[in-house]
């Protein structure tokens, strides 16, 4: 967990706000609207975005890229103190798009720069399995810079996010609220119907590790 000394200004100012706003701020809703209002000064805030980039292309120690996340394409640049949110990146290069999934807390997403895409999916209750769940997708958006989209958690908000534009490498910035105890996020495949359960790499070792150790 990155400690607040070492996130260089501007950023720095917004995390120290937002962590002492929130505490007033006790339901999820409540929680919601707030970031929904704050996060588009952040997005549209370049000189912090640059100094955030820059550090990570020259490999500073901050933020820390070698954390493992369940998308390789993530780094985690906050988490409050009290864990009532974080802030994430995401890069994705023209076109690529994650998997569709849901998560396990409430999230809201926006870019600085070029296009933000994401789709989204609703469950067909009726049929849903553990395993098997078929999806209809509602809705496709195109987000510009500084605009956000709010993603709730579990079965109402199934998505995916990616680059739509042909060049570029774009970066999505989603700050997530308190997850729920689920310790992994589901892939749905929209073509198989096929649901499974994605966790954290550290997780996955752990247990394969334990197989393993059967074996032996
Ligand atoms: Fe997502």
């Amino acid at each position: 967990m990155p400690a607040i000394d070492m996130i260089p200004d501007p950023f720095r100012t917004y995390c120290r706000q937002w962590s002492q706003d929130i505490q007033n701020l006790k339901s999820p809703n409540a929680q919601i609207e707030y970031f929904q209002e704050v996060l588009p000064d952040l997005l549209l805030d370049k000189p912090a975005w640059s100094s955030i980039l820059g550090d990570i292309a020259n490999g500073k120690p901050y933020p820390n890229i070698r954390g493992a996340a369940i998308f390789e394409n993530e780094v985690l640049l906050y988490m409050d103190e009290a864990r009532r949110f974080s802030i994430r990146i995401y890069f994705f290069d023209p076109g690529e798009y994650t998997m569709v999934h849901d998560h396990s807390a409430w999230g809201i997403s926006g870019t600085p720069a070029g296009r933000l895409g994401v789709v989204k999916y609703r469950l067909d209750e009726e049929d849903a399995q553990e395993e098997r769940a078929r999806l209809f997708e509602t809705n496709r958006l195109d987000l510009e810079p500084g605009e956000v989209d709010v993603t709730p958690p579990l079965d109402r908000g199934i998505h995916r996010t990616g680059n739509p534009l042909s060049e570029g490498t774009i970066l999505m910035v989603s700050v997530y609220g308190r997850p729920m105890r689920r310790l992994y996020i589901r892939r749905f495949d929209p073509d198989t119907h096929r649901v499974t359960r994605v966790y954290p790499p550290k997780l996955r070792k752990k247990r394969a590790a334990k197989e393993a150790l059967a074996l032996l």
